[in-house]
């Protein structure tokens, strides 16, 4: 049985700009992935340079940070059956030209870099990257959690 997972989204300035914000939280859901905690944000460049450490050796970083403060971005927490797989699925690959019709960047994004959305690859980087960017009390969670039992 699928396991349920969390994974963090973003939806990237590009993608915010053109008005497809509710084209693509309605993908999450039909797709059967829950949003449970949402919220738009215009990056700092702390935030971004942090955020993509992890490529702050390779060419396209300043790129990287830079695009991903040129506009408010849209986050969320998606939780469900396989939640990471099932997020980058409906993404698609990383360069938009050869994203296929019908996936997120295929159909939003323009390039390897102006891509649409980010999606956490892994459920180490998935748990990180929620508590980059939501508190626990901005996540949905069940009145057991809460109660803490
Ligand atoms: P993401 O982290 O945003 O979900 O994307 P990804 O896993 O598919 O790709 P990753 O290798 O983690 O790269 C992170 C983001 O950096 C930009 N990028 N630019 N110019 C380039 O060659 C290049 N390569 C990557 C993209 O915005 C990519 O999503
Ligand atoms: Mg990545």
């Amino acid at each position: 049985m699928a396991e349920i997972q969390r994974t963090f989204s973003i939806i990237k300035p590009d993608a915010v700009a053109k008005g497809a914000t509710g084209e693509i939280l309605r993908r999450f859901e039909a797709a059967g992935l829950r949003i449970i905690a949402l919220k738009r944000v215009q990056m700092t460049e702390m935030l971004a340079r942090g955020f993509y450490a992890v490529h702050k050796s390779r060419p396209f970083y300043a790129d990287l940070v830079a695009f991903m403060t040129s506009g408010p971005v849209v986050m969320s927490v998606l939780e469900g059956p396989d939640a990471i797989a099932k997020n980058r699925e409906l993404m698609g690959p990383t360069d938009s030209t050869k994203a296929p019709t019908g996936t997120i960047r295929g159909d939003f994004g323009t390039d390897i870099e102006r891509n649409a959305v980010h999606g956490s690859d892994a459920p180490e980087t998935a748990r990180v990257e929620i508590a980059y960017f939501f508190n626990a009390t901005e996540i949905q969670a069940p009145v057991e959690a809460l109660a803490g039992s």
